[in-house]
């Protein structure tokens, strides 16, 4: 109990209150704090400042968005260093401040790169994602024995679509935005556990299931095999190897990872410890998930409430136990009321975004000691009753209720839309993607959380020390129920 109310305290408004503790700080407060009523003054009287429905919020939201603008503009923080990202307790800290993540998936940006009729989409992607203030983008970092494979069959790659990852994450830097590269798939898009099985055959293994991709020593040598040589790969634009290399944010030990064939979860348990350590043997420095869709399994029965279904307890998953293996440093969580809950677009997938969210948040806290990262979340447009404008408001409900832990110092960490795509690449969509340049609303909804994370993130100046701090009448303000 200590140790949880220690960690909610080491919160950016810790940091906050740290700095207001000293007679500068007191005073830089006053002025702030004028400045911000002033420009919240300025800002009711001329609500187009602010756009959208955001308008109606709390006038204590307006002034801390405004008092951002004045921290922020006084910063250097275009002249950071690009650092590694780090992990302090339940936050993500570069440079010694926190790392609140706003970001977006675009999974195809290597098999795009490869191509130079297609590689303008990669960058056009990132200059987008940044115009919106997007940090991180997840993509893949597999394409196997596919059409454009990165892994041609065991240990052989193309080196081709090697320098067209490469060129994805030079470019990602040149955008100020980060990646998580994920290294294989639990589905057959771009090969997955299936097409490991299909080789481990081909080698004259006796394979009865995908499954056997998690327990099969042979299976699992390839997996690590592919797992070095993404790491030790020295990119060829940069000469940075990809373990030294702070444009990553994080390794993905698999996107979704499903082991139907073991209900009790011991299978993919057993897997994710032996890779989680495998990847921290040869790169401590970067953080390292697993890719969870955040299902509750048997570990935890009285957590299953929150699980979307029966079927969830079933996939071999289990949230808690899965994030407590040695090696991973953060949570996990996808969000697809979707394809969950019902297809047909219902006020009751909000209802169970916000429950699901908090769920994951309140047990990262308690019982993981580490932030969440909500990869994967969205809504597709081939949905019964789907229109734009509920799109809007189910990426809002994910933003808000992120909000209202990130401004308690909690563990949500962040999210990531699915999916963001450039202009003329629909062929590519499976539904769930939104071009920013055909939806200025929801433009304008990412551009507003984008903005409010980077306050959170700059209030904390590189003076701070890192522990817990005595309660300060500004908690009121830094907390209030509506900011
Ligand atoms: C292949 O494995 C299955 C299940 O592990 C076993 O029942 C079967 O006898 C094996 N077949 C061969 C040819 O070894
Ligand atoms: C990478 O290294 C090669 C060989 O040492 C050198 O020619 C090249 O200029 C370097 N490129 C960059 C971007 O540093
Ligand atoms: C959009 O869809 C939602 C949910 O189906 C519905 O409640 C709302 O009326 C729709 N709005 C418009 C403008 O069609
Ligand atoms: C805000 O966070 C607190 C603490 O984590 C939680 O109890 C509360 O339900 C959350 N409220 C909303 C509206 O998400």
């Amino acid at each position: 109990m200590y140790i949880y109310c220690c960690l909610r305290k080491k919160s950016k408004c810790g940091y906050l209150l740290e700095n207001m503790d000293t007679q500068e700080g007191k005073f830089r407060f006053k002025i702030s704090f004028w400045v911000a009523t002033l420009i919240m003054l300025v800002a009711v009287s001329n609500s187009a400042v602010l756009g959208g429905d955001e308008n109606s919020e709390s006038l204590v939201d307006t002034a801390f968005y405004s008092v951002n603008h004045g921290v922020y503009g006084l910063g250097d923080m275009e002249n950071d260093e690009w650092t590694m990202v780090q992990k302090k307790g339940n936050q993500f800290v570069v440079n010694g401040q926190p790392f609140y993540v706003n970001g977006f998936n675009t999974y195809w940006l290597m098999v795009f790169s490869v191509d130079q009729s297609t590689r303008g989409k990669v960058s056009e992607v990132f200059q987008q994602a940044s115009s919106v203030g997007l940090t991180l983008c997840r993509t893949w970092a597999f394409n196997d024995g596919q059409w454009r494979a990165l892994q041609k069959s065991p240990s052989v790659y193309d080196e081709d679509v090697f320098k067209a990852l490469d060129f994805v994450v030079s470019e990602a830097k040149k955008y100020k935005i980060r990646l998580i590269l994920s290294f294989v798939n639990n589905w057959q898009a771009y090969g997955g556990k299936a097409q490991y099985v299909k080789w481990g055959k081909a080698a004259g293994l006796n394979l009865t299931s995908d499954d056997d991709f998690f327990s099969h020593p042979t299976l699992k040598s390839y997996y690590k095999a592919h797992v070095k040589t993404v790491l030790n790969r020295v990119n060829t634009l940069t000469n940075i190897t990809y373990k030294d290399d702070p444009t990553i944010f994080a390794w993905e030990l698999m996107n979704e990872p499903r082991c139907e064939s073991d209900t009790s979860g011991d299978r993919l348990q057993a897997w994710i410890e032996e890779m989680a350590v495998y990847v921290k043997s040869i790169d401590p420095r970067h953080l390292v998930e697993i890719g969870l869709e955040g299902f509750y399994g048997p570990s935890t029965p009285n957590r299953a409430q929150f699980n979307p279904n029966t079927y969830a307890q079933q996939v071999g998953t289990d949230f808690i136990r899965n994030h407590l293996a040695l090696g991973v440093d953060f949570a996990s969580v996808h969000i697809y009321a979707d394809s969950w809950i019902s297809q047909s677009i219902s006020d009751k997938h909000l209802e169970f975004i916000k429950s699901w969210m908090q769920s994951h948040i309140d047990d990262s806290e308690k019982f993981l000691d580490m932030p969440v990262l909500f990869g994967e979340f969205g809504v597709s447009a081939k949905d019964p009753g789907f229109n734009s404008s509920f799109r809007d408001t189910l990426i809002s409900t994910v933003y808000k209720t992120l909000l209202n832990s990130t401004k308690q110092g909690g563990s949500g960490g962040g999210s990531l839309l699915w999916q963001l795509f450039p202009e003329g690449t629909d062929y590519m969509d499976d539904g769930y993607a939104v071009v920013l340049s055909k939806s200025p609303s929801t433009s304008n909804i990412m551009s507003l959380q984008s903005t409010r994370l980077m306050t959170f993130n700059s209030l904390c100046s590189r003076k701070c020390h890192w522990g817990c701090k005595k309660k300060h009448a500004l908690e009121a303000f830094l907390l209030h129920d509506e900011l």
